[in-house]
């Protein structure tokens, strides 16, 4: 890996721990104003300090992320279709540009895949140009493995395959889903691998234990959004699973934490 990308890749996943808490709040690329990102700029401002890294569209980044920050910044490239799209959100092209990933000072960009969709290969080509212009850059590229309306599966075997695709084709790092059997998606991709949260959970407990169970079966980090952001304490909840990343707490750790902090 050449220095320069190297060296983005290590300003998010921590050396020290080998970890990472990504807060995602790129959702509005294809749902518009989600509930609790109407304000992206308000979201993010109480947590920034807790993300190691935030994944976002460039139109968010420029008006609502102030540019004084450190934190690394993981820009969302991909898009092309809405949630009124109906059931194939798949047909993905590249949308944002990696002169624009430079000019904006991102530490990486990241893109969809929709392994076994109608548009699985357009995809996957995206992902292969993309790698070619991080290469040259020296961006890393994070893929995301989507799982669309149309792909309800996510076991293990689904994910594990869309992951090592993902890898074949050069992904510097994978972000996909959490399943049973995790650890043979994390065992099969060899880069490294960080989970979603997906739509928020009933209960804050829920989501402690996702997280230390992916940890513990493989995954680098979380790259979470709804069930931080859309939590009534988003603070207590981002510090909690910081806990869970970096300080190999539990999830009755965690929830004690988070507890007290949304006190
Ligand atoms: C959409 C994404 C989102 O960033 C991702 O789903 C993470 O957010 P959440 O934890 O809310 O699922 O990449 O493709």
């Amino acid at each position: 890996m050449d220095w320069g990308l190297s060296n983005r890749l290590n300003r998010i996943i921590r050396p020290d721990t080998g970890h990472v808490v990504m807060l995602a709040v790129d959702h509005g690329y294809f749902l518009g104003p989600v509930t609790k990102l109407e304000q992206p700029g308000e979201t993010v401002d109480p947590l920034l300090p807790y993300a190691d890294a935030l994944m976002l569209a460039r139109g968010v980044l420029r008006n609502c992320v102030p540019a004084e920050t450190d934190t690394p910044m993981v820009l969302r490239v991909s898009g092309g279709r809405s949630i009124l799209a109906g059931e194939d959100l798949s047909d993905e092209g590249l949308a944002t540009s990696m002169d624009d990933a430079v000019r904006l000072n991102v530490s990486a960009v990241a893109l969809s895949i929709f392994v076994g969709s109608r548009h699985e290969r357009q995809t996957i080509l995206n992902l292969a140009k993309l790698v070619d212009q991080g290469e040259r850059m020296g961006i890393p590229v994070l893929a995301v493995t989507a799982v669309g309306k149309e792909l309800e599966k996510r076991d293990a075997r689904y994910l594990a395959l869309a992951c090592r695709m993902a890898a074949e084709f050069g992904a510097h790092f994978v972000k996909t889903y959490f399943c049973d059997d995790f650890h043979q998606v994390a065992e099969s991709c060899p880069v490294p691998l960080v989970i979603a949260g997906g739509p928020s959970m009933d209960t804050e407990l829920e989501v402690f234990k996702m997280a230390r169970s992916a940890i513990d079966q493989g995954a680098v980090g979380v790259d979470m959004g709804r069930n931080i952001w859309q939590n009534e304490n988003p603070v207590a909840m981002i510090r909690a699973i910081r806990g869970i990343v970096h300080d190999e707490l539990s999830p009755e750790d965690a929830h004690e934490l988070f507890t007290d902090l949304s006190a």
